[in-house]
């Protein structure tokens, strides 16, 4: 049913991201690795990047209740599944993480919860982040605060049934939320919103050694990676993704495994290398710092 209504949802969503936001760099060509630059588009054609968005000009007061990446000292970096739970693909994703002993977060829409229960409060069991994506998966960004308040109590609620506590976390579909959205959110229910940095495009479908490598190429320490569980190829992917991921050093922590690493990001460096040779491999690859937070507002899909 949820697949059904995708390509509504990605038009709507691609007019509703074009006007809202300059777009980050497309991840559909495998951007070379280090820049970090606000997370691509999702769900819906890849949006026509304007300038980048200029992150200093993100001023906070208070605390960060937005993520697209952390910067941390060690390899770790957050893998999130989002849209499930599925009632096939989602157990089958759970083996994989068990027979590896590695931990992810899940950001579940909540009429699948209903449907799912079990395979949430598994998922829970076996040590997993279980976080808000939404009742329906609805564009918040262009609904009133009383619809989007509906909407993450149900999931909230939904959520408490299912594993006994409430999320912390809350991941707007598409990325499409406001600034003022946020705030209130943060204030209401407690989420921090997480948005991601590392995006394979999985939903259109590329094939799974394709969302493997994008993946694979692009995490960086203290990534924030999107995939979602409710698409077999994606499933597919996983193992060789893990193992090469595992491979190159990373370790797999839950989102808020990761943001409670976070670290204040060192200053920048004056001068940029041209050539962004990715370093091959584990240990303290250089993380650029984080795009305070801009990005959020309206970014197709999640
Ligand atoms: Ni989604």
């Amino acid at each position: 049913m949820f697949l059904s209504r995708l390509p509504l949802l990605s038009a709507v969503v691609f007019l509703t991201a074009s006007s809202v936001l300059a777009q980050a760099p497309s991840s559909a060509q495998p951007a070379p690795s280090a820049a970090r630059a606000l997370p691509p588009s999702q769900e819906g054609p890849p949006l026509k990047a304007g300038p980048a968005a200029p992150a200093a000009a993100a001023v906070q007061s208070g605390p960060q209740i937005t993520f697209n990446s952390v910067y941390v000292d060690g390899p770790f970096i957050a893998i999130t599944f989002d849209d499930g739970p599925h009632g096939t693909l989602t157990p089958k994703l759970l083996d994989m993480l068990a027979a590896r002993r590695l931990k992810a977060t899940f950001f579940v829409v909540g009429e699948c919860v209903a449907e799912f229960p079990e395979i949430v409060k598994r998922a829970a069991r076996e040590g997993h982040e279980i976080a808000s994506h939404s009742w329906s998966h609805p564009n918040l960004g262009k609904m009133s605060d009383d619809a989007v308040r509906s909407q993450l109590q149900k999931t909230d609620d939904a959520i408490k049934a299912a594993i006994g506590v409430r999320p912390a976390l809350m991941r707007p579909p598409y990325g499409s939320i406001t600034p003022r959205q946020k705030s209130w959110i943060h204030e209401t229910f407690g989420y921090k919103t997480i948005i991601w940095d590392v995006d394979p495009f999985d939903w259109k479908r590329p094939g799974p050694a394709v969302v493997r490598d994008r993946i694979v190429n692009q995490s960086k320490p203290g990534s924030i990676i999107l995939a979602h569980d409710i698409h077999a190829a994606t499933v597919e992917a996983m193992p060789a993704t893990f193992d090469q991921l595992t491979a190159k050093g990373f370790k797999f922590v839950t989102v808020s495994e990761l943001l409670a690493m976070a670290r204040p990001a060192p200053p920048k460096p004056s001068s940029t290398p041209a050539s962004i040779a990715r370093p091959p491999a584990a240990e303290p690859i250089p993380v650029p710092s984080v795009p305070a937070s801009p990005a959020a507002s309206a970014l197709p899909n999640g």
